[in-house]
């Protein structure tokens, strides 16, 4: 894995607001990895996130991202702040929009954008939805909207913080293996942060944890239970 080309590196990084939740972040992540974060409920696990994308300031520390500075980072937030009232097309365009350059001509900007859309919907299986209102899908249909308005940026960076939350087991299979491939025609990487620790350590590279006395490390004291005979 090491030899793949390293997308993001984090040194020394502290994250919080007035106070310092989590502190002395390290890691590094290359194409293709997927890094699952699990902790409590209020840890910072969002915190981290927000920051990495840009929307917090960091407290302490580096960040180095290698992925074009428009578009290149792609997150999809824990409430997912769609347009509710615009149809899935129009939310997924916003992606496009804000999207990675597309080295070409303007005068193909806009079908080029258009082409992004209908990739990312039919990758999220949203086609039948596409001039659907996205307040009259369900929670489920709405994190695919949210995931593919991100596939539509073709980020390099992927956060996805509890993108899985309120799928089923098939949607989930649907939703990860339609963003596992984007990742690998696209050498992306994605950081997950996701609640459930079975999840995330079966669909990571590594798992991680954030713990109670401020720091990140390595998932390790929790035995997982073999998966009951059904
Ligand atoms: N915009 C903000 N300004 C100040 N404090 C905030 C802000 N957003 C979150 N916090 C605080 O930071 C702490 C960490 O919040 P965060 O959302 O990162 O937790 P989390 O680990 O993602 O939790 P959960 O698993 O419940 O989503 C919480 O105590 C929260 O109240
Ligand atoms: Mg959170």
């Amino acid at each position: 894995m090491s030899d793949r080309k390293l997308i993001l590196s984090v040194e020394n990084l502290a994250v919080g607001y007035d106070v310092e939740l989590i502190s002395k972040i390290n890691l590094e992540i290359r194409a293709g990895e997927i890094i699952a974060i699990v902790g409590p409920s209020g840890i910072g696990k969002t915190t981290f996130l927000r920051t990495v994308a840009g929307l917090v300031r960091p407290l302490a520390g580096e960040i180095s991202c290698n992925a074009p500075r428009r578009g290149g980072i792609g997150y999809i937030p824990q409430r997912l702040g769609l347009v509710r009232h615009t149809s899935v097309y129009h939310n997924v365009d916003l992606g496009a929009r804000s999207g990675t350059p597309f080295w070409s001509e303007p005068l193909t900007w806009f079908n080029r954008r258009h082409t992004r859309v209908l990739d990312a919907v039919n990758r999220m299986g949203l086609v039948e939805k596409i001039d659907e209102p996205v307040r009259r899908l369900s929670g489920g249909q709405q994190r695919r909207v949210a995931t593919a308005r991100t596939l539509a940026q073709r980020p390099k960076l992927i956060l996805a913080d509890e993108f899985l939350s309120e799928l089923d087991d098939d949607n989930i299979s649907i939703v990860l293996d339609a963003v596992k491939e984007y990742m690998k025609e696209s050498e992306s990487a994605m950081i997950i942060v996701e609640h459930n620790i079975r999840r995330a350590a079966e669909i990571s590279d590594k798992l991680l944890q954030m713990n109670l006395d401020g720091k990140l490390v390595k998932f390790v004291d929790y035995e997982l239970e073999p998966l009951s005979e059904e």
